[in-house]
């Protein structure tokens, strides 16, 4: 089986699903715009074969590059993860008459009024919805939808360019920071929790799932910097506040006919216990939610990925041993890092349910943690019960600081 993988080192986690193709017996082809020499050593080990192209987004280059390519090795499947070049990972398909998703089945994964369009077309519940190109399409949205609601890009991604409007006065604040947006949608504001709703799937059959809850929701998080932000990978799916949520989950994934390979949904949970889908993404999620499922269940999900989509099983046990949860860590002060603080105390007390640790180390710059959730480092730390879990993870959250100048 020759699998093409698109981008298969980067962004970083795709390295891990390359070696998982290649583990679970498939002749991996990577296509990227990575130079074989720039490929991280994992992703190249595991590829029999590399083709680089100065850009992926040039479509009709990559087209014609793999035309050639398929004269002399024939091309089973093509795989794409990473959001951007979904698409042409379908055009792909179509070429070839590969199976997996083709474009128009990829255009409600990307386009978010479509999205809602066809599960409201099969009776699920969405925020109400609509899209504009105009500044008179918005306010007529508002007028329809009424406040408080949300404008957001019909394609976006990390809560970029999304706002919270809870007045005419608001929006006449939002609507000049969202000119260069082309279409936005403008919904109903969804007030709750919110969690996620993953899964690997092989032949339309849901495999393993997987919930993350957010602590707090994305767009706060994104919209202070002093917030440690969480995602809580749960261990016990079974709970009654869980059950319309992967009720929904699967409901979604089979009126977009979705059939193999990872989904990342989001979902709202509001406090008189009604849930409304967010959305989703024919993908995993980011933001080292993969890992998270790994310390959660102590497999190896990118694998599992991979022996769903080249053989329609997972045999690893995916069983659910632990909450686990990652923290997300921003430095005080701009520039680079100095140093920090609360961290002895933090591994002498709690030591033993930390499973992994990466901050930035001193000397290093502070990344951007608008358009990075990892932000200036992470922490995960996991338990078997919910309580101790967010007990230290909060811990960490508040307890641990960086510093930088
Ligand atoms: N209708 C809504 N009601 C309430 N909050 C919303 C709504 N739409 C979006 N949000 C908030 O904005 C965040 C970002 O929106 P959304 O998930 O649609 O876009 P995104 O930019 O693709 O997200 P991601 O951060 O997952 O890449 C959500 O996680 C949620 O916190
Ligand atoms: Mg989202």
């Amino acid at each position: 089986m020759n699998v093409l993988m698109i981008s298969p080192g980067f962004p970083a986690e795709m390295a891990f699903f390359t070696r998982g193709l290649s583990a679970v017996g498939a002749s991996v082809i990577g296509l990227g715009d990575q130079p074989s020499a720039a490929l991280p050593t994992t992703a190249r080990k595991a590829l029999s074969h590399h083709v680089y192209v100065a850009s992926l987004a040039d479509e009709a280059a990559v087209l014609q590059t793999v035309r050639d390519l398929n004269q002399h090795v024939r091309i089973d499947q093509v795989e794409c993860l990473w959001e951007p070049y979904m698409m042409l990972a379908a055009r792909l398909r179509e070429e070839f008459e590969l199976p997996g998703l083709n474009r128009s089945q990829t255009e409600p994964f990307r386009d978010k009024e479509l999205m809602k369009t066809v599960l409201d077309r099969a009776g699920l519940r969405t925020p109400q919805h609509d899209s504009t190109e105009t500044v008179a399409g918005v306010w007529a949205a508002a007028e329809r939808i009424g406040f408080p609601l949300i404008v957001k890009p019909i394609d976006g991604a990390g809560s970029a360019d999304t706002y919270r409007v809870d007045s005419v006065a608001d929006l006449n604040d939002v609507l000049p920071m969202i000119g260069h947006v082309r279409r936005v949608s403008v919904e109903e504001f969804i007030d709750g929790e919110e969690f996620t709703f993953d899964t690997v799937c092989a032949n339309g059959e849901i495999l393993f799932e997987n919930i993350c809850w957010y602590r707090p929701r994305p767009l706060q998080a994104r919209s202070h910097e002093w917030i440690s932000p969480m995602t809580i990978a749960l261990r016990d799916l079974s709970v009654p506040d869980l059950r319309d949520g992967r009720t929904l989950g699967a409901a979604v994934i089979e009126a977009l006919g979705f059939r193999d390979g990872f989904t990342h949904m989001e979902w709202y949970r509001k406090s008189d216990g009604e849930i409304v889908f967010g959305e989703i993404g024919a993908r995993p999620p980011g933001g080292r939610t993969v890992d998270l499922m790994n310390y959660a269940t102590d497999a190896d999900l990118f694998t599992a990925w991979a022996e769903a989509v080249v053989h329609g099983r997972v045999s690893q046990d995916l069983d659910r041993r632990y909450n686990a949860a990652s923290i997300f860590k921003r430095a005080v002060g701009s520039g680079y890092i100095t140093g920090h603080e609360g961290l002895d105390r933090l591994l002498t007390e709690c030591g033993g349910s930390v499973a992994a640790l990466d901050l930035l180390p001193v000397g290093a710059h502070r990344r951007d943690w608008r358009a990075t959730l990892i932000s200036d480092g992470m922490v995960i730390v996991r338990d078997y019960e919910l309580s101790k879990t967010v007990q230290i993870a909060d811990r960490f959250a508040s307890e641990l600081t960086m510093h930088a100048s």
